[in-house]
C-alpha cells in the first residue's frame, strides 16, 4: 500500500466577527461567563445568503495552491459537514463544479464535528490503494443559522468556517505521512446532541420551525463528560498503534469546542499546554471545520513545520469521535 501525505492546507472563515458582547444584548449571559466556561471571545458568522461552499471554495483553492495541484488533477473530493449548501446534491458536488474539478468523484460525510477526521480516513484509503492520486478533503460548517438565539446554553458556542487539505501519495523523504486514524461512534447517545428537524423524521414545515426543531439541541454538561473520556481514549489508541508516547508529540490539535475540554484532555494525555493549538478564542466551535482551520493556521504561521508529529482528536454528535496521528 502507498503511504499518504498532506500536500497542502487551506482555510477560510467569514469576515463578520461576532464578539461575546453581541450575546450580552440578546440573552442573559456575560462575556465573563462565556470566557471562563468556554475560552471563546468571538466567533465568525456568515452574512445572510452565504453558504458552505462560499467558504469551502477559497479554502480548497488555498490548499491546492500550497500543494501545487490543479483542480483537474484532483480525482476525489470528500466534504465532512452537517450543513451542506442544500439537502441534495452534496456540498462536495457543488464544490467540484465551482472548482472545475471535472475528473473527481465527490461526496459528503455526515459525522458532525469529527466529519473532517472521518473524511480524511476515507480519502486516505483511495490514495493508499493506488486507485486515486489527489484527494481534496474539506471540513466545513455554517452553523450560525442552526442556532437558537434565545437559548443561552448553545447560542454562544458556535461559529462558521471551512478548512481543506490535499492528500496524495508520499514521494520522497521531505514529506510527512498520515500514520493512522481511529474512528468510533455510539449511536445510543444521539439524543444528547442533535438537530431534530429538517430530515425525514421531522420534515421541513411551519410546525417544525414553530417548534424550533431546526436548531441545535445539546445537553452540554453530559456531552462534556463523554467528550473528555472519548478524546483521551482515542488519542491513546493512536499513540499506541504507532508505538509513540505523548512526549513524542510536537503539536496536539483537539476539536475546538471548549478550552476547558481541550486543556483537560491534554492534561490527561500528559501533553503540555504550549503544544496545544487553540483557535477557540477567536472562532468558537466550528464543528467539522475546527481541526482543518487550526491546522492550516498553524502551518501558515510557521508553528507547525515539516517533520513535526501531530496528534488530532475530535468528538461530536452521534456520538462520533476519533483521533489521527500524522507527520507533517
Ligand atoms: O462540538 C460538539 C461537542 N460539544 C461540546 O463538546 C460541548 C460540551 N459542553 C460544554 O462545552 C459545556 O457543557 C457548556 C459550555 C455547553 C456549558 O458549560 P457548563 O459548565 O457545563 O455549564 P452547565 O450547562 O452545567 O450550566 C451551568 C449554569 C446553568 O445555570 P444554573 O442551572 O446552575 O443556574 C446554566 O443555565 O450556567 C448556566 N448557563 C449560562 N449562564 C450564562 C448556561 N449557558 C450560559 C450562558 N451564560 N451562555
Amino acid at each position: 500500500m502507498r503511504k499518504v501525505s498532506i500536500k497542502g492546507t487551506g482555510s477560510c472563515v467569514p469576515e463578520r466577527v461576532v464578539p461575546n458582547s453581541f450575546f450580552e444584548r440578546i440573552v442573559d449571559t456575560s462575556d465573563e461567563w462565556i470566557t471562563t466556561r468556554t475560552g471563546i471571545k468571538e466567533r465568525r458568522m456568515v452574512f445572510p445568503g452565504q453558504a458552505l461552499t462560499d467558504l469551502a471554495v477559497p479554502a480548497a483553492q488555498r490548499a491546492m495552491e500550497m500543494a501545487g495541484v490543479s483542480s483537474l488533477e484532483i480525482d476525489l473530493i470528500v466534504v465532512g459537514t452537517s450543513t451542506p449548501d442544500m439537502v441534495t446534491p452534496s456540498a462536495a458536488c457543488i464544490l467540484q463544479d465551482r472548482l472545475g474539478a471535472r475528473n473527481a468523484f465527490a461526496f459528503d460525510i455526515g459525522a458532525a464535528c469529527p466529519g473532517f477526521l472521518y473524511s480524511l480516513a476515507v480519502a486516505q484509503k483511495f490514495i493508499q490503494d493506488g486507485s486515486h492520486e489527489y484527494a481534496l478533503v474539506v471540513g466545513g460548517e455554517i452553523i450560525s443559522n442552526r442556532i437558537d438565539y434565545t437559548d443561552r446554553s448553545t447560542c454562544v458556542l458556535f461559529g462558521d468556517g471551512a478548512g481543506a487539505v490535499i492528500l496524495g501519495a508520499r514521494n520522497g523523504d521531505g514529506e510527512g505521512e498520515v500514520l493512522s486514524t481511529h474512528l468510533h461512534s455510539d449511536g445510543s447517545l444521539w439524543n444528547l446532541l442533535n438537530v431534530p428537524g429538517g430530515g425525514s423524521r421531522n420534515p421541513p414545515s411551519h410546525e417544525m420551525v414553530d417548534r424550533g426543531l431546526h436548531y441545535i439541541k445539546m445537553q452540554g454538561n453530559e456531552v462534556f463528560k463523554y467528550a473528555v473520556r472519548a478524546m483521551v481514549e482515542s488519542a491513546l489508541e493512536a499513540l499506541e498503534a504507532n508505538k509513540v508516547t505523548s512526549e513524542d508529540i510536537d503539536w496536539f490539535i483537539p476539536h475546538q469546542a471548549n478550552l476547558r475540554i481541550m486543556e483537560t484532555v491534554a492534561k490527561r494525555l500528559d501533553i503540555p499546554l504550549h503544544k496545544v493549538i487553540s483557535t477557540v478564542h477567536k472562532y468558537g466551535n466550528t464543528s467539522a471545520a475546527s481541526i482543518p482551520t487550526a491546522l492550516d493556521e498553524a502551518i501558515r504561521s510557521g508553528k507547525i513545520r515539516r517533520g513535526d508529529l501531530i496528534l488530532v482528536g475530535s468528538f461530536g454528535a452521534g456520538f462520533t469521535w476519533g483521533a489521527s496521528l500524522f507527520r507533517y
